[in-house]
């Protein structure tokens, strides 16, 4: 049977993390895209080469087009500029709206089947903005934002709480920016709830070091992160190559789910072969509930000044 085919478009920090991670899983050919010259190919050639310690095939190309990326089956789009200490993922909204338009484009002729998966902020607005020029269904296009600001919820809490990450279930819905909403009544540790081990004000705390979490990292490194939203994206495309069914925080298109209509925003989805298979609805509590609206507000503001 022939490989997936997984394009990586945007061969900076998080693309070729994501290339990396998806080559070490080893079911999939990569082709990783950049407008800059040498640097997808060389990339490329350095995870393939990786391929001979760990033990996975060298399959990956770079490329400054879109021929070898004909017949994708999943393509993330990584392309555009991150944040710098002191911008919001906002400020990126004009050029990389421009960056997103004209990757959709080529992304739709060569690969007019695929599954879209963007990463490029600010996500919610970029999202609409590859279905909007794409005009592909709902299902595939959607965005990377939840599993990476849900696994910053899920380490604090970990560390919080002494216990292991991997029995930590928690959930950050709404927008990708400083109000996105962690679901605190869904989060449990060892199926136990949050609330019953540890205090209401250190829960607080890391609900506000997670929400943002993104700009603690901008000003330790002096831009965005790199290795959790490389590894996030690549799970997102393993639900949908490897059709898991996986349920996931993905940036969904939603029609009146969580009483919000005609706008993409964090929700927990069905991820398989068909892109998003269904939304799910959590129960949440009043406050939660009005800090989605909230942040649904936040990112119509974001999508208005939109072009597109
Ligand atoms: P980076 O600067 O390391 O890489 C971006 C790459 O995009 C550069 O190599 C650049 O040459 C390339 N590029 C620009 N225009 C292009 C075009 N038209 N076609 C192909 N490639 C093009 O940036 P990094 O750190 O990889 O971040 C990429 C984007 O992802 C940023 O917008 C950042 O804010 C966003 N991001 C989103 C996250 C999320 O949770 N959704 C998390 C982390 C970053
Ligand atoms: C992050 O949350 C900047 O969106 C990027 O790290």
């Amino acid at each position: 049977m022939a490989r997936a085919k997984v394009t990586v478009v945007g061969a900076g920090n998080v693309g070729a993390t994501c290339a990396q991670v998806l080559a070490a899983r080893d079911y999939a050919d990569v082709v990783l895209v950049d407008i800059k010259e040498g640097l997808p190919q060389g990339k490329a050639l350095d995870i393939a080469q990786m391929g001979a310690v760990l033990g996975f095939e060298p399959a990956l190309v770079g490329s400054n087009g879109y021929d070898e990326t004909a017949g994708s089956d999943v393509v993330v789009v990584t392309a555009g500029l991150p944040r710098s200490p002191g911008m919001s993922r906002d400020d990126l909204v004009t050029t990389n709206e421009k960056i997103v338009k004209d990757v959709t484009q080529a992304v739709v002729a060569a690969s007019p089947d695929a599954v879209l998966v963007v990463v490029s902020n600010p996500l919610d607005a970029m999202c609409h903005v590859a279905k909007n020029v794409s005009g592909w269904p709902k299902e595939r296009v959607f965005g990377m934002a939840g599993i990476l600001d849900t696994a910053r919820f899920a380490t604090f809490i970990a560390w919080e709480t002494g216990s292991s990450v991997k029995d930590v279930t928690a959930t950050v819905l709404g927008g990708h920016g400083d109000q996105m909403v962690p679901v605190v009544s869904a989060t449990t540790v060892g199926g136990v709830p949050l609330r019953k081990l540890v205090p209401a004000g250190r829960i607080a705390a890391m609900v506000e070091r997670t929400a943002k979490g993104g700009g603690e990292i901008v000003n330790l490194l002096g831009t965005s992160a790199w290795y959790a939203p490389g590894a996030a994206a690549a799970q997102m495309v393993d639900a949908i190559v490897l059709d898991e069914k996986r349920v996931l925080p993905c940036t969904a298109y939603l029609e009146g789910e969580y009483g919000i209509e005609g706008l993409y925003m964090g929700v927990p989805v069905k991820l398989g072969a068909g892109g998003v298979e269904q939304v799910i609805e959590l129960q949440l509590g009043d406050e939660e509930r009005k800090a989605l609206e909230d942040s649904a507000a936040a990112v119509r503001e974001v999508v208005s000044v939109l072009s597109t």
